[in-house]
């Protein structure tokens, strides 16, 4: 099994970035997090905080990377205003999980609206660090269907 982790802008400042929010653990600690729940998972991570980094790396990911089951998204910001975010998406094979540590549902109104949402197989968000562990269960299921 092998799952990707993106994350994109601001998400390398978690643990600092407005704790009453997002927590207080790191990206670096959700990834050690992971790699301990899903020991038998290779994991390939990536964090940028560009647009077109992310467009990039979604389509290497999707056409490049061998044996790859699925790919977490914490798209950030651009959830919301992405198309072409949500243009990579549906262009590639792999599924994509959209992931948000906050409800973003309970929070201001724009960010009840996600682009990506309707190219995206699923969405988890508002269990904090834990929506990184539920998603990547949710297309380890998904791949051993
Ligand atoms: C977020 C929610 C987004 O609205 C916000 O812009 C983020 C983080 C989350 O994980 O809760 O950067 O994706």
């Amino acid at each position: 099994m092998k799952i990707a982790i993106v994350n994109g802008p601001n998400l390398n400042l978690l643990g600092k970035r407005q704790p009453e929010i997002y927590g207080l653990r790191t990206l670096h600690d959700i990834e050690l997090s992971l790699r301990e729940e899903f020991a038998d998972t290779d994991f390939v991570f990536f964090q940028s905080n560009s647009e077109g980094a992310l467009v990039d790396e979604l389509q290497r990911l999707g056409y490049s990377e061998p044996g790859l089951d699925g790919i977490v998204l914490n798209a950030g910001a651009y959830t919301h205003t992405s198309l072409a975010l949500a243009d990579a998406i549906a262009a590639i094979p792999v599924p994509v999980a959209e992931v948000h540590l906050s409800n973003i549902h309970a929070r201001e109104s724009i960010r009840r609206q996600s682009l990506i949402a309707p190219v995206c197989a699923g969405s988890i968000c508002g269990f904090g660090a834990d929506v990184y562990i539920l998603a990547t269960e949710a297309l380890r299921r998904m791949a051993a269907r």
